[in-house]
């Protein structure tokens, strides 16, 4: 596989800097907006919140309601498969004047909200959920006041939820974390023109990280660019890595540290990636990527590395047969309420393929090269972008052809993932 690629637009960024664009005063302009449906259903609902959405090909432009200005939706918000817009939302919507509904598709409608009902109902928000704490959810806007909030799980969507609604909140409001997640909320806020401080105190000398943001700033709109989105890239990049004689270069990838753990782990164990350069782009870090075909050891993923790598980790698994020792990860339950219960659908994906894969109630064990060489088969996304392409990149690497269920669902996030793997690899998908 050799070429250069240009990815889609970050979905994390994007989601945010809609988010801050709509709640800011005057007209802002997103470049390289991601392509990602759930990156859609965000505009959608600000849209529905008052904020004029203009969509221009790969550009956004969002004509901001103010800080107070947002209206009340006349129907129920929906977030579709996006856990970043309900869970980032319902901050915002917490600190309204009015009240609001948000739901999603069936999967969303499945996956745990108390983390974010939590500390909102804490800073004085009402939200009605169903049962088990999950979506739809019924915000009752409400004042909001202060709190000192440390996350019980490491996860950037709730830090950023109580970060957005101390946005609205009468006094500092400080998130903690016990491992550093993505902080794009807290330079997204930064380049809006909120007041977003890192605290050093005792607490947290090598304890994750603590954030102060100030209430009621002035947001002001912005022309902004998003990086080309990193965790749509790894799969590209394991494909490179495991088919021989490949060259690949990524252009203006997203590398905020927070996010690319996932390259110090490939290059740990033999992959070679080279990043010639960096620059510093409205706060975010951005530069190429190189990668060629690698002879790769595998390796153990545990403790801290699985927040940092949480959505690479179903790709990482299925690079296991391609490996030396192969690949195991442990302390990751979490990824059991991701878009699909992660751990079983891609060992599942990986067992049919005949991989050897060993599962346990947080991670597996996926057997590398002695476990024998993967063969085609028949298998099931579950409507999981991220299994969809993680077995995709397995399907490339095995013996005859593979048939995968629901493999739109990229859409979710990478909509031309299979075009530019077609693009790379001539007729071959
Ligand atoms: C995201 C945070 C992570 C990640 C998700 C996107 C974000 O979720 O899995 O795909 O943009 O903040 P958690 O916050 O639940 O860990």
């Amino acid at each position: 596989m050799t070429g250069v690629v240009e990815l889609p637009g970050d979905k994390s960024i994007s989601h945010r800097y809609a988010i801050l664009a709509a709640l800011a005063e005057g007209k802002s302009e997103i470049i390289n907006y991601a392509s990602a449906a759930d990156c859609r259903s965000t505009l959608e609902c600000m849209r529905r919140l008052g904020a004029q959405v203009e969509i221009a090909s790969d550009r956004v432009r969002i004509t901001g309601a103010g800080l107070d200005g947002l209206q009340e939706p006349r129907k129920t918000l929906d977030a579709e498969n996006s856990g970043s817009t309900m869970r980032m939302l319902s901050g915002v919507l917490a600190g309204q004047r009015f009240n609001s509904t948000i739901s999603g598709d069936d999967s969303l409608r499945k996956r745990p909200m108390r983390r974010v009902v939590e500390p909102l109902t804490q800073m004085g928000a009402s939200i009605k959920t169903q049962e088990g704490g999950r979506a739809p959810l019924e915000i009752h806007g409400s004042r909001l006041r202060a709190i000192d909030y440390t996350t019980p799980i490491p996860s950037a969507q709730v830090k950023s939820a109580v970060l957005l609604a101390g946005l609205y909140a009468e006094g500092e409001t400080i998130v903690r974390e016990s491992v550093a997640t993505r902080d794009h909320t807290e330079s997204a806020l930064r380049e809006f023109g909120a007041r977003v401080e890192s605290i050093d105190d005792a607490r947290q000398a090598n304890k994750g990280r603590a954030m102060r943001i100030y209430p009621r700033p002035k947001l002001v709109a912005r022309q902004l660019l998003v990086p080309g989105d990193l965790s749509g890239a790894v799969f590209l990049i394991a494909t490179a890595l495991i088919l021989p004689e490949s060259s690949l270069v990524l252009h203006n990838v997203g590398l905020n540290p927070t996010r690319a753990r996932v390259l110090d782990f490939l290059v740990s164990i033999g992959g070679k990636i080279n990043i010639p350069s960096v620059q510093l782009r409205d706060g975010e870090l951005v530069g190429d990527v190189s990668i060629s075909h690698s002879d790769l050891m595998g390796g153990t993923i545990a403790g801290k590395q699985v927040a940092e790598m949480i959505d690479e980790l179903p790709m990482l698994a299925a690079l296991g047969p391609f490996t030396e020792q192969g690949i195991e990860i442990h302390d990751a339950q979490e990824l059991r309420v991701k878009e699909s219960d992660r751990i079983a659908t891609i060992a599942t994906g990986l067992r049919a393929m005949g991989a050897s894969v060993e599962e346990f109630p947080d991670g597996m064990r996926v057997a590398g090269k002695w476990g024998g060489k993967l063969r085609g088969a028949k298998v099931e996304s579950h409507g999981d972008h991220r299994i969809a392409m993680a077995l995709s990149v397995a399907a490339l690497g095995a013996q005859g052809d593979t048939t995968i269920r629901d493999a739109e669902c990229v859409g979710v996030s990478f909509p031309e993932f299979f075009s530019t793997l077609e693009k790379l690899r001539g007729a071959a998908v």
